[in-house]
């Protein structure tokens, strides 16, 4: 099968982000045939479209170019009250712009929201498919993947402890490599 780099974005700028840890263990799990990138969103000052008139800050071209070379994105995000964070919205509209150049354009996406509340971070993963609908990206339906009380369920190597969890994530990574593959 041919090799597919998918760009891993996370919401989660925190060092010890559960975020990060899961968006890691997902890369382990994934058919081998998947690489992976994650895209840095943390040095992307606040989108101001002035720049598209006056000339982009360099992380901005970075990460454009970035994207446009992936064949898929996946989103992992915690949710910031009930929303997604901001740095993840600023990164979604940087690399929207300028206008009629939207990076994402037609990259196929997968959402994974963590939290360590029970609502699993609902709110900031359907927040999140609204944009991506606006930004074209296909975005794989099912399985929805919702990761709650995060903290009791990663052990301190960041590996899930519950094999039943491993078995939906496989499963969900297994089903993202396909989605990919019609694109
Ligand atoms: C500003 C802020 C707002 C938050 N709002 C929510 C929320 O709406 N829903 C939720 O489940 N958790 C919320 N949390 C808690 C996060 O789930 C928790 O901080 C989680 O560890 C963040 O992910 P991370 O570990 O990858 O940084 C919030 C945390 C912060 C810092």
């Amino acid at each position: 099968m041919n090799t597919k780099t998918v760009g891993i974005v996370i919401g989660s700028l925190r060092k010890d982000s559960f975020n990060k840890k899961v968006a890691h263990f997902l890369t382990t799990i994934a058919p081998k045939h998947l690489t992976f990138q994650t895209l840095e969103i943390g040095d992307l000052p606040l989108y101001n479209q002035d720049f598209d008139e006056e000339g982009s800050p360099e992380s901005y071209i970075r990460l454009r170019k970035e994207i446009k070379a992936l064949d898929a994105v996946l989103f992992v995000t915690p949710e910031y009250n009930r929303s997604v964070p901001g740095v993840l919205k600023n990164a979604l509209d940087v690399a929207s712009r300028p206008y009629g150049q939207n990076a994402w354009k037609g990259k196929p996406a997968a959402v994974v929201s963590v939290s360590i509340g029970n609502i699993s971070g609902f709110g900031a993963n359907h927040h999140l498919r609204q944009s991506l609908t606006f930004l074209d990206m296909p975005t794989l339906q099912q399985p929805e993947m919702y990761l709650g009380d995060i903290a009791n369920s990663l052990d301190e190597q960041g590996n899930f402890n519950d094999a039943k969890t491993v078995e939906l994530l496989t499963s969900f990574m297994n089903t993202f490599a396909e989605w990919i593959n019609k694109f």
